[in-house]
């Protein structure tokens, strides 16, 4: 079904199938979103009319580039990459799309690379993707909203990972991290969530979308 949607509603250009393939190089191989996934960021980066997008995990650079043209010509997308090999992989990528330019590939620990922006007043973003190590999801979550204003809205990936994140007393901590973070956003009375199962090309899995009320 993923290949016909793709086939038929979702077209992905040389630069996007290349990206696709390098990311088999990276340190995480075949992580990056499907294509129908990587649409679905863009639509909703348009439907909310985001020109600054925050990215946690790089990889391959295949995500980004389809927020970085969403976001369209003035816009800007920020990603985190701790690995240098792979930033390296991404910038390749994001130079053959044509939209290096509107895009930082900031590498080292996102939590770190984050408050630097905290600190320096970074102008809030309109749309954060959190798809980097699952352990680290609340702190990503917690620096995006310190980087965040009222209609900010945040979609966190892998929250579903064959219906083990059901397991309370699961010893996986990316198991421990998606169900941190779904607490806190539903402790948190500034935010509306709901997440989704999704099942295709990667497998049983899901993500969660969540706007920023005020
Ligand atoms: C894994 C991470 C991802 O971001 C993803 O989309 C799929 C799998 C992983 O950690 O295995
Ligand atoms: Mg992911």
């Amino acid at each position: 079904m993923d290949a016909y949607f793709v086939e038929t509603l979702v077209h992905e250009d040389d630069a996007l199938v290349q990206a696709r393939q390098s990311g088999r190089s990276t340190t995480m191989p075949q992580a990056e979103v499907a294509p129908n996934q990587g649409k679905l960021l863009a639509l909703l980066v348009q439907m909310v009319g985001a020109t600054r997008v925050l990215e946690f995990g790089t990889l391959a650079g295949y995500s980004t580039i389809w927020l970085a043209r969403a976001v369209g010509e003035h816009g800007h997308v920020t990603t985190f990459e701790l690995e240098p090999e792979n930033a390296n992989i991404a910038r390749e990528n994001l130079e053959r799309a044509g939209i290096l330019d509107r895009v930082g590939v900031v590498v080292g620990k996102a939590a770190e690379s984050a408050r630097r922006l905290v600190e320096a007043g970074t102008e809030p973003y309109d749309f954060v993707f959190i798809d980097a190590d699952k352990p680290s999801n609340p702190a990503y979550l917690e620096a995006s909203l310190q980087l965040s204003r009222p209609g900010t809205v945040i979609v966190i990936d892998n929250v579903v990972r064959n219906g083990a994140v059901i397991d309370a007393s699961s010893s996986d901590e990316r198991v421990g991290g998606v169900r941190a973070v779904l607490t806190r956003i539903a402790e948190d009375d500034r935010l509306d969530a709901t997440s989704l199962q999704t099942v295709g090309v990667k497998g049983w899995d899901g993500f969660t979308i969540l706007r920023r009320a005020r």
